[in-house]
């Protein structure tokens, strides 16, 4: 059986590093621990070894919101899966974003690096969150089916080759992240079980052990509607996770529903 996701992309916040701390810190009192919800927080990666200290040994996961898919070498600015990793007896991250939209459209993200990153992602014990979602164009012109199915079948191109396939999907439409505008339960759920019928057949049976993320605009006050949904199994949260009681407020939703799908 799946469990359930919670995620926050702190994206590049707080900018005072005091501030990160002090977030990290509400965070972990905030949140109601839970043995079925996984929890991870994704702070700027300068911050990584701070909010490990910050979370200490409590329930929460720290996650990276992007990676290199090399171990190390001439790649100015990039953060490599072992740094990521960090020491077998000091483990920093055990998540990474792969994908983001902000990425693909800014930072030159494509469907090949997504692949190369979730299998060395893969390869370094990390979790992969493979983040893809259709542009607003996209939608309107009817091409969701061919943009998710494209991204995703790239996403995961390497992951049968791989012993393990622990890892998540998250379902961003392009047009929701950050606008208030939240995908309509529905619509998140047709793509969620487009992303679970395609996955089954990649990876077979493996698709149902999947958690599958909806992403964009998610609040405590939507969250529970998305997770009521078959195919959704948690969320990827960008500035609700900034606010320590709304972002527990999305991880209790994921609680609440968790017994009725
Ligand atoms: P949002 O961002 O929750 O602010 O819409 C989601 C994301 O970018 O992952």
């Amino acid at each position: 059986m799946r469990r359930r996701l919670v995620v926050g992309n702190w994206k590049m916040n707080p900018p005072l590093a005091g501030d990160a701390d002090a977030l990290a810190a509400a965070i972990l009192a905030a949140v109601a621990p839970s043995p079925r919800i996984e929890v991870v927080i994704c702070p700027p990666s300068v911050w990584l070894e701070r909010i490990r200290r910050a979370l200490g040994d409590g329930p929460i996961g720290l996650g990276g919101q992007t990676m290199h898919w090399a171990d190390a070498g001439a790649h100015t600015g990039e953060i490599s899966p072992l740094m990521l990793a960090g020491e077998p007896n000091k483990r920093l991250a055990t998540h990474v974003i792969i994908g983001h939209s902000e990425r693909r459209q800014a930072d030159g993200e494509t469907d090949h690096t997504v692949a190369l990153k979730v299998a060395s992602a893969l390869e370094h014990g990390l979790v992969p969150i493979a983040a893809i979602g259709e542009r607003l164009e996209e939608r309107r012109t009817g091409a969701v089916e061919d943009v998710i199915t494209r991204q995703l079948r790239a996403a995961v191109s390497e992951v049968g080759k791989r012993a393990s396939h622990r890892f998540a999907i998250a379902y961003e439409p392009v047009w929701a992240i950050g606008t208030g505008m939240a995908a309509s339960p529905a619509d998140a759920q047709a793509v969620a079980g487009l992303i679970r019928r395609t996955l089954g057949e990649v990876i077979g049976a493996h698709a149902d052990d999947v958690p599958i993320l909806y992403g964009g605009s998610v609040t405590g006050q939507n969250a529970a509607i998305f997770f009521e949904q078959a195919d959704i199994d948690g969320a990827l949260v960008g500035g609700a996770s900034l606010r320590a009681d709304e972002f527990a407020a999305i991880v209790q939703a994921a609680a609440a529903t968790d017994e009725l799908v």
